[in-house]
């Protein structure tokens, strides 16, 4: 961890270097949603592969680009493009755009992805507001000799998703008139989309979402003291007695179909801050 921190120090002066801003927000758009970043009133932007920790290969419907600017007013920096442990990423280096968010002082996290739904009242292109989440990838980007500066040892989960931001995201959402569903989200490691059995497991443990991502990113904002947001597209339906086969495709259409309920639940909640 004290090597990451140090070589996260580096990337953050790059960023400094092109935008001397210290961000409120950060945002982590999940698959299909880059579009989001369009309401941002862009000042710089920069390439993954221009910053050292990042470059690497993009997941389907990420597109590798770290977005700096102002939304109402508020000075936010946005990753078009995550990591994911199915692409053989460690969680420390999932968790990497939340530890360069710690680095320039952003102190909101907004993360987003795309999910299969697993609660029946679900369709897709609904949005669910994440309520809690439940780790199934057994994988902890805190494992590891603890860096004090960057959070505690153990840190607490009873809360991971902040209720205040949850309250201005249902506001938006029954203003825009439309359901925003709240409900816990799982991460699985992937790639493999589930099995019925797996999503028959799943909705019996307790969750309503499953997705590929988030919780590495989760757990590091937390250690971190950040609050957070956490907000799922449902891009396919995990009905174990009505499975229909889901593809990479499906999911980034679906994502980038719905992705205009975000925009004003993103834009309010960054306007409460
Ligand atoms: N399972 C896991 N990850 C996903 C799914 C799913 O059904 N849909 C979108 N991401």
């Amino acid at each position: 961890m004290p090597e990451i921190a140090s070589q996260i120090e580096s990337t953050a002066k790059i960023v400094a270097r092109h935008w001397p801003v210290v961000p409120q927000v950060g945002v982590i758009l999940g698959t299909g949603l880059g579009s989001l970043a369009e309401q941002i009133a862009i000042e710089t932007t920069l390439d993954y592969a221009d910053l050292p920790l990042f470059s690497g290969e993009m997941a389907a419907g990420h597109r590798g680009r770290l977005v700096c600017g102002q939304l109402e007013g508020v000075p936010l920096i946005a990753f078009q493009g995550r990591f994911h442990l199915y692409q053989g990423c460690s969680p420390q280096q999932a968790a990497l755009p939340v530890r360069l968010m710690q680095q320039l002082g952003v102190e909101t996290l907004i993360i987003l992805n795309a999910a299969g739904g697993l609660n029946p009242a679900y369709a897709v292109g609904d949005v669910m507001l994440i309520e809690d989440q439940i780790n199934f990838m057994f994988a902890n980007p805190l494992v590891g000799v603890n860096d004090e500066q960057l959070g505690p040892r153990f840190p607490d989960m009873s809360q991971p998703y902040s209720l205040r931001l949850a309250k201005v995201a249902i506001s938006v959402a029954r203003r825009e008139g439309f359901r925003l569903h709240q409900g816990v989200y799982a991460s699985m490691l992937g790639p493999t989309y589930e099995t019925r059995a797996e999503y028959r497991m799943l909705r019996r443990l307790g969750a309503d979402a499953v997705g590929m991502s988030t919780v590495p990113e989760v757990l590091a904002a937390r250690h971190a003291g950040m609050r957070v947001l956490g907000l799922s597209i449902i891009t396919n339906i995990g009905l174990p007695d009505a499975l229909s086969e889901t593809t990479g495709h499906d999911v980034v259409v679906a994502a980038e179909a719905a992705v205009e309920k975000l925009k004003p639940i993103v834009r309010g909640v960054v306007g409460s801050l």
